[in-house]
């Protein structure tokens, strides 16, 4: 039998090497690779196409009960998951740490416990004690859950296969799990899926809800091999800036559902508030219109949320390289929208300093931000406010061009119930009706156009 091969995968991108290496080949990534053990040497002359049980193939309009979805308790919860949580279904919850994963599934438990079902919380990270002390500060000790501080998945499923299984398993964190089938220190690439694959096992066979808490790495990907994405049904990521309060919960895989709803929760001194109207949280208390500042209707799923863009431009005396500083957007593209700007539009950013800062800790990926982003600018450059009440929305192109972006009348309509009175957005054939007067724009030429002469 031929000698079994080593294998070495690297915990950033699962991406599997034969030799060990320093930088990972796939995604260039150092210090990453890490040695697995080989289950089996595969030998050519075996070949599997006899020996199996026959599989029944049907048809896609073969009749299916409808997925039963139970509700958490935290309706912010329940939207973020597409409508509640799916018996057997496992959950990857991932963020960065301190930013309240414990503190959310901890709520959630206890929700589902009071509502008369069964939830177990499994820390491999607190002792007993420190959960119990969360949750008598967030007022939820008279809940009856079943918690245990336990690493071994052994006995987390030699324990729970002793009685009927609850409705919710939470396991805080899939990175302090132990596997005693393979070896390895808990953490490594091999125990983390070889833990992960046991407890999604006993989830699906047993219809629990499962919900793994993952570790994020310093690029914001769920700690351990990507292999772990693939093997639960939804990827969720936490998300906010540890020193604001707002928190959102973000699908980003969904087997169950779709993926662009949120949820808004506020970290408050007794643990997460739900909020269910967003949509002017992401505003400072704006008063006088400040050059610099724009605010954008962002759209998510289907609510939308009104977020402050606050643009700073500082001009530089000598000849050292200008920094470009981003909080909340994706700095590739303000790069190139700085580069439309000049070329486009004739303005010069290249021997300035350009910070932008989206307002309230908010992340923006909606690309309908691109002309607020661009008043913003155009707005500090010229040390011009915009106008107090005005909304900006719209996708630049390269050419320039401000081009349309869905839900154009759900963005205004929001808007105006907020008090705002103007838009600027892309020319439409029917711009949006209602009391907000509408401002087609065409391109950035004309965007400048407009900026100079505002308030
Ligand atoms: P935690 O749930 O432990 O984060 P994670 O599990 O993601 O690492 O949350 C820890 C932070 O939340 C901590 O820094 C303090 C804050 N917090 C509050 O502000 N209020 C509260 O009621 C609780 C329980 C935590
Ligand atoms: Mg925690």
């Amino acid at each position: 039998m031929a000698k079994p091969k080593r294998r070495f995968i690297c915990t950033e991108c699962g991406g599997i090497s034969h030799r060990w290496q320093g930088q990972c080949p796939d995604c260039s990534e150092w210090n990453t690779l890490e040695e697995e053990v080989a289950e089996t040497a595969f030998s050519a002359k075996h070949h599997l196409a006899t020996g199996g049980r026959r599989i029944q193939f049907e048809a896609l309009d073969t009749p299916t009960t409808p997925l039963a979805r139970s509700t958490t308790g935290l309706a912010e919860f329940d939207r973020a998951l597409g409508g509640g949580i799916v018996p057997g279904s496992a959950i990857l919850m991932g963020g960065e740490p301190g930013i309240g994963k414990s503190t959310l599934l901890l709520q959630a438990a206890a929700a589902i416990a009071r509502s008369g079902k069964d939830a177990v919380y499994v820390s491999g990270e607190e002792a007993t004690g420190q959960v119990r002390l969360r949750a008598s500060r967030l007022g939820l000790a008279d809940a009856p859950i079943r918690l245990a501080s336990a690493t071994s998945v052994r006995d987390i499923l030699t324990t729970l296969g002793d009685g009927t299984p609850p409705a919710l398993l939470v396991v805080d964190s899939i990175q302090t799990m132990h596997s005693d089938m393979i070896e390895g220190a808990p953490g490594t690439v091999s125990q983390v899926r070889a833990s992960a694959f046991e407890l999604i096992r006993y989830a699906k066979e047993n219809g629990v809800a499962l919900v793994l808490v993952g570790h994020v790495t310093k690029d914001g990907s769920i700690a351990g091999p990507r292999v772990l994405e693939h093997m639960v049904d939804v990827v969720m990521s936490f998300e906010g800036e540890r020193s604001h309060q707002y928190r959102i919960l973000r699908a980003l895989k969904n087997r169950f559902g779709a993926v662009d709803e949120i949820g808004v929760f506020a970290m408050e001194g007794h643990g997460l508030a739900e909020v269910s109207n967003p949509s002017m949280l992401f505003l400072s208390g704006r008063e006088e219109p400040l050059a610099g500042s724009a605010v954008f209707p962002a759209l998510e799923g289907t609510r939308p949320v009104l977020v402050e863009i606050q643009a700073l431009i500082v001009r530089l005396q000598s000849g050292a390289t200008p920094r470009r500083a981003v909080v909340g957007w994706d700095s590739g593209r303000l790069a190139m929208l700085l580069a439309v700007l000049e070329s486009r539009c004739g303005l010069n950013f290249s021997s300035a300093e350009v910070y932008l800062n989206v307002a309230g800790g908010y992340r923006l990926s909606d690309p309908a931000a691109d002309l607020a982003v661009a008043a913003a600018l155009v707005s500090a450059l010229a040390d011009k406010p915009l106008p107090l009440r005005a909304i900006w929305f719209g996708e630049v192109s390269l050419s320039g061009e401000i081009r349309p972006v869905s839900h154009a009348n759900l963005r205004v309509k929001e808007a105006a119930k907020l008090g705002f009175d103007q838009a600027c957005g892309p020319l439409l054939d029917s711009p949006p009706a209602g009391k907000m007067r509408y401002g087609g724009i065409g391109g950035l030429p004309g965007l400048v156009d407009r900026v100079m002469v505002s308030a």
